[in-house]
């Protein structure tokens, strides 16, 4: 009998960098949450939502995902996968500061595009690994 020891206790490779990366970011995105509640300032409320949702839930969920998927999770297209998820939330999340703030929108519009991006990338990913 095989003993799938795989996924029991520990996480690795490109779940565990979506999951690790993304509690970063949504550690940020409790320390603006807090700046945010005691100031009374909300402007930056927007950014504070994409930081936790895109780079926080959106980004554990793939780690979930490649975690229960280990066929999906050992190739370059994951890889590459992680690389525009974490670079689309490093653009957007500023990017929406700078255009709440009035100040620049193609930073907001890169980085949002590298989101849409990554989030073709994971359909492509679902309907390819599907049983
Ligand atoms: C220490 C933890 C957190 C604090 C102190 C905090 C604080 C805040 C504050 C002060 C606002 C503005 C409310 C308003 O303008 O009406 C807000 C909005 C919001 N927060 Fe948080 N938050 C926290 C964690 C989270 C997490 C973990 C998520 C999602 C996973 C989240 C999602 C949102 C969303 C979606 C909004 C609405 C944004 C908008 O109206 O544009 N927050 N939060």
């Amino acid at each position: 009998m095989t003993v799938q020891t795989r996924g029991r206790g520990s996480m690795r490779g490109v779940s565990l960098w979506f999951v690790a990366t993304g509690s970063v970011f949504v550690t940020l995105g409790m320390l603006g949450g807090i700046a945010m509640a005691v100031s009374s300032d909300h402007t930056l409320a927007p950014a504070h939502a994409h930081l936790n949702l895109v780079g926080w839930v959106t980004m554990a969920l793939f780690g979930i995902y490649y975690h229960l998927v280990p066929a999906a999770a050992d190739t370059r297209l994951a890889r590459v996968h992680y690389t525009i998820a974490t670079a689309g939330v490093l653009a957007m999340v500023p990017g929406i500061i700078l255009a709440a703030l009035e100040r620049d929108e193609l930073l907001v519009a890169v980085g949002s595009l590298l989101t849409l991006g990554s989030m073709l990338i994971f359909v492509f990913t679902v309907f390819r690994h599907r049983a």
